[in-house]
């Protein structure tokens, strides 16, 4: 092993920029955001404190079986007391941007109603220490914790939830605008729509039928339509408003003209209940066909809110969906993995670089968008805290130097990502995965909450002082 000053801390000085006369072939455009994430579930613990509500994932984490260990979110990383010294580390690490998310039940703490001040203040007092530390806060606004008196009435499955995360996210664009310049509405609609509604395996855990299931589907891309007029109405001239979605990233097996074309199609099908309703304000004739019966019941008004003009389009990456062409109607075929495609701890994880490549180019090429964020993009790791005190996730540094040269390639072509959120600035609460599954470019020790830099941060610091990868 190295010894262990081969590591210097993260305080130490950046190294000097790449001199203007030398070949820079990885350098990112001047300007370029870089950032990373968390979410409040996941890191901020103090769950009674403040006023703070209950959530569907106090809920669900506190029932036996449902998670790895029986992990709950109760103390998660301390952020909630800590998030100062988090700030230092992340101004150590040269972080530009950093993106987390306001927990509903602190703020509303049964969904609706009166609100909490001292839930808002939290949130008042963590931006203020980004700023002061010369970091942009992204706001997202809904990372899964759905106050559970919400869910006591019907959940995502009943539409008042739609026209209560608009007041929500009207009230907190208010409050957080002058200082606060981008919000994201909704955090992985799929996600917490197909695993905690049609799988069970996230909160609230339930299985329902499939018309249900494209019911709550529909009122997820309500709420967020809903939301984005909300912000506009609330916020200071400027903000800008987008969403952060896990869309699925088409890419051609082989990049020729006829798979190409197929990945094209398939990223618009692939995400008819999500992005692509989003984007275009209609739900394709092919989901609503494939349907039938079960399609989601909508108005035109409901289509139009959907179709709310945002100002960016956040995409979380970690898997590619590899796409061939076909001669079915639809024109393309999603090609399954073989068992031995390789993947990160987390066996969902497959490793797949050029979704960061071909994701956002498609996107940006079929629906015109102009403004592109990776609003998370990492890797989960069997970590371990080396006798030196060091953790040596070469697997982790493998996986981002490669999907980084894959965005690299698309900036360089002027595809418009503008920044980019590695996930997770630390190792935190990875939902019904407890907190065995580490995300994080900083290692942390729930017994001691004390927090070490991994070979991924020194990687990270290095990229973001460089604008670059070398
Ligand atoms: C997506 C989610 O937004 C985040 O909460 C989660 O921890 C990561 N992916 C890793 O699974």
């Amino acid at each position: 092993a190295l010894a262990p000053s081969a590591l210097p801390a993260l305080a130490a000085a950046a190294p000097a920029d790449t001199p203007s006369t030398a070949p820079a072939p990885h350098l990112f455009p001047k300007g370029f955001l870089w950032g990373s994430a968390t979410a409040s579930y996941q890191v901020e613990g103090a769950v009674k404190e403040d006023g703070r509500g209950v959530s569907i994932w106090d809920t669900f984490s506190h029932t036996p079986g449902k998670t790895n260990n029986g992990d709950t979110g109760d103390v998660a990383n301390d952020h909630y007391h800590r998030y100062k010294e988090d700030v230092q580390l992340m101004k150590a690490l040269g972080l530009k941007t950093y993106r987390f998310s306001v927990a509903w039940p602190r703020i509303f703490p049964n969904g609706t109603g009166a609100p909490n001040p001292k839930g808002i203040d939290f949130y008042s007092r963590l931006v203020d220490q980004l700023l002061a530390n010369g970091i942009q806060p992204y706001c997202t606004l809904f990372h899964w914790d759905l106050p559970q008196a919400l869910e006591d009435k019907g959940g995502w499955q009943s539409r008042d939830t739609s026209e209560a995360f608009a007041a929500y996210a009207g009230y907190v664009a208010q409050h957080l605008s002058d200082r606060v310049k981008h919000f994201m509405t909704l955090n992985e609609m799929k996600s917490f729509v197909d695993i905690g509604y049609r799988d069970g395996r996230h909160a609230p855990g339930l299985k329902l039928s499939v018309a249900k299931v494209n019911q709550v589907r529909h009122h997820a891309v309500l709420a967020h339509g809903l939301g984005v007029q909300a912000i506009r109405a609330h916020a200071k001239p400027g903000v800008k408003v987008g969403l952060a979605e896990n869309a699925e990233a088409c890419a051609p097996v082989i990049e020729t003209a006829e798979h190409i074309a197929a990945a094209r199609k398939a990223t618009r099908e692939e995400n008819a209940g999500y992005l692509t309703a989003v984007l275009e304000g209609k739900y394709t004739d092919a989901y609503l066909a494939h349907h039938g019966a079960n399609a989601p019941k909508f108005t035109a008004a409901d289509m139009k809110a959907i179709g709310s003009p945002i100002d960016f389009v956040g995409l979380n990456n970690y898997t590619t969906t590899w796409v061939r062409a076909d001669s079915a109607p639809a024109g393309y075929a999603v090609v399954p993995a073989p068992a031995s495609y390789p993947h990160m701890m987390s066996p969902w994880l497959r490793v797949g670089p050029q979704g960061l490549y071909w994701g956002p180019k498609l996107i940006a090429e079929i629906w015109g968008v102009k403004e592109i964020y990776i609003t998370e993009n990492g890797a989960s790791s069997t970590d371990v805290l080396t006798p030196d005190g060091h953790v040596y996730d070469t697997d982790r540094v493998m996986y981002l130097r490669n999907y980084l040269t894959q965005l690299h390639r698309g900036v360089s072509e002027g595809v418009p990502v503008k920044g980019y959120f590695c996930w997770s600035f630390m190792d935190n609460y990875e939902w019904a995965d407890g907190y065995a599954y580490r995300f994080g470019i900083h290692y942390v020790d729930f017994k001691t909450q004390k927090r070490t830099p991994k070979l991924s941060a020194h990687f990270y610091k290095e990229v973001i002082a460089r604008n670059g990868l070398a």
